[in-house]
């Protein structure tokens, strides 16, 4: 499948913000702590939650959905401790059933994680987190081997910090006998949520949202339910959409609060933003100023909407250096820009800068991971001409009918064989 988008448009009404991808799929994992229903609410109807739906259900526990964006889970019991050899390594979330498998039923085999472009990185903060609890791990040539006889609380500091080894060894430790402390821990907003859910289920958990978080753990947890917060890299992503088409949308159902550094970057670029408590009005500017943008961990400046400022960014006035901090591969997709006709000098794999504004055109493109594949949609959207978007399953991995969601809006994009 591909989009065909014709450009140049500026586009008028309302988009709303679906639930998010990256507190869905750590919500299901963490279904899996305990023997009893979870409920699941608002969770997108994206590729990667149909594809972490399959992965529970191969490991034998039911997974329903009896109404749009609602989910039942139902891990009463497991059949498996493999994780499928197929699906897996194309979910890095996946790696987050490890723990609740750990702990019910002592063993786990886990596929090397991958995803996409900027998938297949490092596992290693997972291995000695799960060491450090008390797991043996064993690599071996096609997956790893995770068992624990004994498992028990212990403090573990993040040298880096990551979203999903925070998630992954905060949801594991609720269940784990005694106190864990997790230093360095990452502070996004769908942590907090997670948090909160496991809370809700008897989980003791102080301290998310902060670099130290505690958990005391307790043998059981309750079922319960839960409803995804707003999908904030989704709604900045449609900021930038509605900043570099010069149009006037309104998004609606999302948590301003959750894109405090977005809103500021747009508001110094001289892009005006009305804020409410769940929504935002962005009007067309006529001019935009090139800022200089550094990606960071939360609350900072989101790697994951590093891609669409930097197409908003080909649209501003001046030169900007965007420095991607967080992972390696995430600017090469700026060498597609170029040949929409930016100006954009890769200056080493971390740092590029911006010369803008340049008129972009259309042309034949490859989406190589979720975030930037979004940022193709844009440019192309930007664009006079016609551009095809190739691999358009990564975006839909993200986005739910994304296509459709834009039509409302005005964008003439269509999804074709
Ligand atoms: N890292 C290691 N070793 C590890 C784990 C991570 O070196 O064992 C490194 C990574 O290579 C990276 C850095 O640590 O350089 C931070 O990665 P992190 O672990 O925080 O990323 P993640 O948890 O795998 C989540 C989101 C990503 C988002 C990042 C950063 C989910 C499911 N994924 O990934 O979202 O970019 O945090 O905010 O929550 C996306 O949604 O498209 C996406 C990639």
């Amino acid at each position: 499948m591909r989009f065909l988008i014709h450009g140049g448009k500026k586009l008028n009404g309302t988009l709303t913000v679906s639930g998010a991808k990256n507190a869905a799929l750590p919500f299901m994992a963490a279904a899996l702590l305990t023997d009893k229903p979870v409920t699941l609410r608002r969770v997108p109807a994206i590729e990667d939650v149909a594809r972490m739906g399959e992965i529970i259900r191969g490991l034998g526990a039911p997974v329903t959905s009896a109404r749009d964006h609602e989910y039942i889970i139902s891990a009463k019991k497991f059949t498996t401790t493999a994780l499928d050899a197929t699906l897996s390594p194309k979910i890095r979330a996946s790696v987050l059933l490890l723990g609740p498998l750990l702990i019910r039923e002592g063993s786990v085999t886990l596929p090397y994680p991958g995803g996409c472009a900027i998938g297949s990185r490092p596992i290693d903060l997972f291995i000695n987190g799960y060491r450090k609890l008390g797991a043996t791990v064993e690599e071996k040539e096609s997956a790893i081997q995770f068992s624990a006889k004994k498992l028990r609380g212990a403090r573990f500091t993040f040298p880096i910090v990551s979203v999903t080894g925070t998630e992954a060894l905060m949801l594991t430790a609720t269940r784990v006998p005694g106190e864990t402390v997790l230093e360095n821990a990452a502070m996004e907003p769908e942590i907090i949520a997670l948090a909160e859910f496991l809370n809700s289920c008897g989980a003791k958990i102080t301290g998310a949202g902060t670099p130290m978080i505690r958990i005391m753990g307790v043998s059981q947890l309750r079922g319960g339910s839960a409803t995804m917060i707003p999908d904030r890299i989704e709604a900045g992503a449609f900021l930038a959409l509605a900043a570099a088409t010069r149009s006037d949308l309104t998004i609606k159902n999302c948590d301003p609060s959750h894109l405090a550094i977005p809103l500021l970057m747009l508001e110094r670029m001289g892009v005006k933003v009305e804020t409410s408590k769940d929504s935002l009005r962005i009007r067309p500017a006529e001019r935009i100023e090139s800022k200089d943008l550094t990606t960071h961990e939360y609350p900072g400046f989101p790697t994951d909407l590093q891609a669409p400022f930097v197409v908003l960014m080909t649209q501003a006035h001046g030169k900007a250096l965007i420095h991607e901090t967080i992972f390696n591969g995430r600017l090469f997709f700026t060498e597609k820009l170029v040949r929409m006709g930016a100006k954009i000098t890769l200056a080493d794999p971390h740092r590029a800068i911006i010369e803008g504004p340049t008129k972009l055109r259309g042309t034949t493109l490859e989406s190589p991971d979720i975030r930037a594949g979004l940022a193709l949609v844009i440019a192309g959207l930007v664009a006079r001409g016609k551009t095809t978007i190739e691999n358009i399953y990564q975006i839909d991995r993200g986005y739910e009918k994304i296509e459709e969601r834009l039509r409302a809006v005005g964008a003439d994009i269509k999804r074709v064989p």
